[in-house]
């Protein structure tokens, strides 16, 4: 496994959570948020060595490989582009609306919306249909990945995907690829796999039709 230094925008729920799992995987994390990175010292504190704080810019800066985990309705939380340009930024956001629901693209997904935000970055979703709770104590190395519970992998840039692929396996889950960045409706709220225990095989098969 290669050790990464990884910066993670948004540092609640699902930020926070992959902070915790992934430095003791022996990667290097930054964590930020919207409120500075002395909001962050009892997270940094918890997590220990291989955890600190930043800011947004920073932790993108930083980074060799970017997680966005902010809300998707609030392009003002992204990183500047320049920052993740020609990184592989992994997009776990959910195009919800602040009052509930979600948005419209038409025939656009939202990390082709995110790409669109972010010229540049090598772009991969994942990590957005799995609730954080289950993120956190789901992951199981020991079990082949057939049986593994799901998480899903979609983008453009095959490399960056196999990347982050692998980030998944070390986590402990089964990694399986939904194909493009446009195919990434398919794990958008309300799509069949959204939120569903599934094990890597079954996940397969459901994105197959059946
Ligand atoms: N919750 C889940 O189980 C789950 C699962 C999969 C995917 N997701 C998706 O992951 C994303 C994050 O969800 P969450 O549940 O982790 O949300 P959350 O707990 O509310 O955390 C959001 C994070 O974004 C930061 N943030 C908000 N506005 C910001 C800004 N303008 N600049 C910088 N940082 C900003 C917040 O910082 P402050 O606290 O300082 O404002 C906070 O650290 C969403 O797009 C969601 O749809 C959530």
């Amino acid at each position: 496994m290669r050790t990464m230094k990884i910066g993670i925008i948004g540092a609640g729920m699902v930020g926070g959570t992959l902070a915790h799992l992934l430095v003791p995987l022996g990667h290097e994390v930054a964590v930020s948020n919207s409120r500075g990175p002395a909001s962050l010292e009892g997270m940094v504190a918890e997590i220990g060595h291989g955890a600190q704080a930043m800011t947004v810019n920073d932790a993108a800066e930083w980074a060799d490989l970017v997680v966005l985990a902010v809300p998707w309705r609030t392009p003002e939380a992204l990183p500047p582009a320049s920052s993740v340009a020609g990184k592989i930024v992994v997009d776990a956001m959910n195009p919800y609306r602040a009052w509930g629901g979600t948005y419209d693209l038409g025939d656009s997904s939202s990390s082709e919306e995110t790409r669109t935000r972010l010229p540049g970055a090598r772009l991969v979703k994942a990590f957005n249909t799995i609730y954080f709770r289950h993120l956190a104590t789901e992951g199981n190395t020991s079990l082949p990945e057939a049986e593994r519970r799901a998480i899903f992998v979609a983008g453009d840039d095959a490399e960056a995907k196999a990347e982050v692929a692998g980030l998944i396996r070390d986590l402990g889950f089964a990694a399986v690829d939904a194909g493009t960045l446009r195919d990434g409706v398919k794990l958008q709220p309300g799509a069949p796999v959204y939120n569903q225990q599934l094990t890597g095989a079954e996940a397969r098969k459901q994105l197959a039709g059946g």
